[in-house]
């Protein structure tokens, strides 16, 4: 079984990440969780699941009714880190934890394999689509999961993060836009570079409808926690600006780079951990469709 992804991250690596981003958005994500599951639904499939925050509050969701829960990753920690999550909330929802490819073809295979329902009431996968090399073959491959009359939610990008003043008083102003730029061409490379690549020039609602869903419709929610931040919204932006400093490497000027690093130096009197005028801002897009009943 595979245990690597095919955009050349090490996602093991990122547990303590996402699991600070479960925290961070679990408000959003129980409300849209709530949003998502009809009353009817007992079954649920999350590809790509991370730390397990969302199927987690799929979990809670489904408490009363019981269910089934499959979670699918190709990172074996996050996988057994998301199925441990998941079993905290209730032992009345059965958890499968799958160890498989959303990129590859035997996908419902091994769901099926490892005893977890073939097709699911919801099928919802969150930042995980564009990790695939050919996005609009995952989609087609994700819309099999759902059974006819379900539904697949993909979470995607809706603006870009925003954790930064216009003017933070180092460098030029503008300093965020700059390195937000410097991201979005971090984000193209990392896609060029995939086995396999395929370009998707099309939305991902029309994506849906592609794959053969009906009733597509998109929304989008904010993440929203205003200056002053604390605690793990302080965490946030503190991550969101290591990252914007390794995807900068290269792509922005010195000046940028040098007021980045003090931005992140914790012993300088420009460190963001210490600001009060740092925020998390943020826009994702939910695209929603249904599997037509025959
Ligand atoms: C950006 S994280 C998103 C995690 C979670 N959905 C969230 O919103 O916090 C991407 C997730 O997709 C998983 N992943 C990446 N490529 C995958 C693939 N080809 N098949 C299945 N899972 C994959 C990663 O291991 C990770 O759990």
């Amino acid at each position: 079984m595979t245990g690597h992804s095919h955009d050349n991250i090490d996602w093991d690596e990122h547990l303590q990440r996402l699991r600070d981003g479960d925290e961070l958005n679990a408000p959003e994500i129980a409300e849209l969780v709530a949003k998502l599951l009809r009353p009817t639904d007992r079954n649920v499939i999350e590809i790509g699941a991370g730390a397990g925050g969302t199927a987690a509050a799929f979990a809670a969701e489904l408490a009363d009714s019981g269910g089934a829960l499959t979670v699918v990753d190709t990172a074996p920690q996050l996988l057994a880190a998301a199925e441990a999550r998941v079993k905290q909330v209730s032992d009345r929802v059965e958890v499968h934890a799958v160890q498989a490819d959303a990129a590859d073809d035997s996908l419902a295979e091994a769901i099926a394999k490892a005893g977890a329902p073939a097709q699911a009431d919801v099928v919802f996968a969150a930042f995980v689509v564009h990790h695939l090399p050919d996005q609009l073959a995952g989609v087609r491959r994700l819309a099999n999961l759902v059974r006819p009359g379900g539904r697949l939610a993909i979470v995607e990008f809706g603006l870009e993060t925003k954790v930064l003043p216009p003017d933070v008083g180092l460098a030029e102003p503008g300093l965020e836009a700059r390195l937000t730029a410097a991201r979005q061409d971090w984000f193209r490379q990392m896609r060029a570079e995939m086995t396999g690549t395929v370009r998707m020039p099309m939305g991902w609602g029309k994506a849906l409808s592609e794959a053969g869903l009906a009733d597509v419709r998109s929304w989008s929610y904010l993440v929203d926690r205003p200056a002053p931040v604390s605690g793990v919204a302080l965490q946030a932006v503190l991550r969101r600006l290591q990252f914007l400093r390794r995807d900068a490497e290269n792509r922005v000027g010195p000046a940028d780079l040098a007021a980045l690093d003090e931005l992140l130096d914790e012993s300088g009197e420009h460190y963001a951990g210490t600001r009060d005028d740092v925020y998390y801002l943020t826009a994702n897009t939910v695209h929603l469709g249904t599997r037509p009943a025959s």
